[in-house]
């Protein structure tokens, strides 16, 4: 079953003290992509679990950088457009923003102005949940297109920094640390 699969995906997963600063544990999701048997794996996984959501998703978006290796594989499989939410500046055409907080300071966050519709379904894709920071701005971008969030979708969340509590969507991860 997916358990099974999880498990053997969870183990794959290098985890590396004091990256990029001290007192980071950081969850190395490239690990999965270097064997292949195991990023089969995660696709399964990942593919069943947007295929059953109902209603069903119309657009796949996912965050710069390390969404942009998932969301494009689960929106070809449910044959709908993949969209990418990038770094300011990124982005040609008519764009939206949204600012949001970092630990120190402010970033941004952009889509193209046709990448999702009025009313659209929209599943938000990426690696890890921390803070929630970056995927409740991008929460707040797709709201701001009157598009709703299917759901929010990470491999790996870490679970004690609480970061699902920022987002008033659905939240789904398959690997959680705590
Ligand atoms: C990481 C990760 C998530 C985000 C999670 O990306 O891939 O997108 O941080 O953190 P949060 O929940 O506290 O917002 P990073 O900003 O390191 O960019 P990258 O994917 O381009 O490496
Ligand atoms: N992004 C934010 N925190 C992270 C962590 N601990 N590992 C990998 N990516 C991260």
């Amino acid at each position: 079953g997916s358990a099974n699969k999880i498990d053997e995906i969870k183990k794959a997963i290098s985890s590396y003290p004091d990256f990029p600063i001290k007192g980071i544990l950081f969850r190395d999701v490239f690990s999965v992509l270097r064997q292949p048997k195991i990023f089969g794996l995660l696709r399964d996984v990942m593919v069943e679990h947007a295929k059953q959501l109902q209603p069903p998703v119309q657009v796949v978006a996912a965050l710069e950088s390390r969404g942009f290796l998932f969301g494009p594989l689960i929106a070809l499989e449910l044959n709908v457009p993949f969209v990418p939410i990038r770094k300011k500046g990124k982005l040609p055409g008519m764009t939206r923003t949204v600012q949001y907080s970092l630990e120190y300071g402010q970033d941004a966050f952009e889509m193209q102005e046709d990448a999702v519709k009025q009313g659209d379904r929209v599943l938000i894709v990426d690696d890890l949940l921390a803070t929630g920071g970056s995927m409740s701005a991008s929460c707040s971008l797709v709201n701001a297109f009157g598009a709703e969030v299917a759901e929010c979708f990470v491999v790996m969340e870490l679970s004690d920094l609480n970061g699902r509590a920022k987002i008033a969507a659905n939240v789904h991860s398959l690997i959680q640390y705590d």
